[in-house]
């Protein structure tokens, strides 16, 4: 890498397109089987070489310290450089909110791990990048893959599903965050099912035939997360009224999006939803098949 040259990633947001609990683990995790789609709305991860390993970002509510996602896949990749792991400076900008149920925080850990390896050459193969990935954080393994895809086991186990293709969507995000953490602690004593039955997990399997086969597609978290925010489920409801094929909080939220016909029909009804929910941003994107990745750019 010449002087002349900065790493970039590109790190994608996602929604999930269904979420099921199956039951509580001894880990204290959730057995979870989710479809994942990646959208276009990214964060994006500038390296530059420098003697001093060194974290910033645009966003003040971001943590710069060793508890940044970013800073931490590094260290976990340092093992598998040696001698070849030299320092950085990083920018990070964000656009991706934190606390959305857009997985930001988790694409920017694949995307520091893909940029990593480039900038240390560390070469390895996809199920070992998986597993450190797996490390991070339970969504990491999918960014690292990207598209649509299902998880299963914590939501890190991932296969890749048929492209849903270039859905067009309606984001709305509310003026406040939910903690995934919270979400799935208020699930309680709810759940008390072996997630090793195996009887329970066939019949609850998720079997999505495609963008015109919604009608399954629930999430899960919502039966906990819309009773405690009911500006969700009125913003969910607000989508259905104006013609969403598809409707549902993403993760543990707080962000609710709806599927629309086409681009134009997006636009029109983010416009509409957008002058009547006042403090929400309310953003148009769509699906896409990219996953965090490293691009090589100019010096800026
Ligand atoms: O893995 P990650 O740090 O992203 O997960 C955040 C929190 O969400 C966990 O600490 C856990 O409380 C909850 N979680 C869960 N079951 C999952 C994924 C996340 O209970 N499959």
């Amino acid at each position: 890498m010449s002087s002349a040259e900065t790493l970039l990633a590109a790190c994608p947001a996602k929604i999930n397109l269904a979420l099921r609990i199956l039951g509580r683990r001894p880990d204290g995790y959730h057995e979870l089987d989710t479809v994942f789609q990646t959208i276009d709305l990214w964060d994006h991860i500038r390296l530059h070489p420098a003697p001093e390993m060194q974290l910033t970002c645009d966003d003040p509510s971001v943590p710069t310290d060793g508890s940044n996602l970013v800073l931490r896949a590094a260290s976990l990749l340092r093992e598998h450089a040696g001698n070849a792991a030299r320092a950085a400076r990083i920018e990070l900008r964000k656009a991706i909110p934190a606390q959305a149920g857009l997985g930001g925080g988790s694409s920017d850990a694949a995307g520091a791990l893909r940029l990593f390896a480039e900038y240390w050459q560390v070469r390895l193969a996809e199920p070992d990048l998986l597993d450190l990935g797996r490390q991070l954080g339970a969504d990491v393994p999918f960014f690292l893959i990207g598209g649509t895809a299902r998880g299963t086991g914590r939501g890190d186990r991932i296969e890749r599903l048929p492209s849903a293709g270039p859905l067009a969507l309606v984001l709305g995000l509310p003026p406040f965050g939910v903690s995934t953490a919270v979400a799935f602690a208020a699930l309680g004593t709810e759940l008390t099912l072996d997630s090793n039955d195996v009887s329970f997990r066939r019949f609850s399997e998720l079997k999505w035939k495609g963008p015109n086969d919604f009608g399954r597609m629930n999430n899960d978290l919502e039966r906990v997360v819309f009773p405690r925010w009911p500006a969700l489920a009125e913003f969910r409801d607000g989508l259905i009224a104006s013609g969403a094929r598809h409707a549902l909080l993403s993760g543990s939220g707080s962000t609710v999006y709806g599927v629309f016909a086409d681009e134009p029909e997006a636009t029109r009804v983010a416009r509409d939803l957008g002058a009547r929910h006042a403090g929400w941003r309310v953003l148009t994107s769509r699906a896409i098949d990219a996953a965090a990745h490293v691009v090589r750019s100019a010096d800026r």
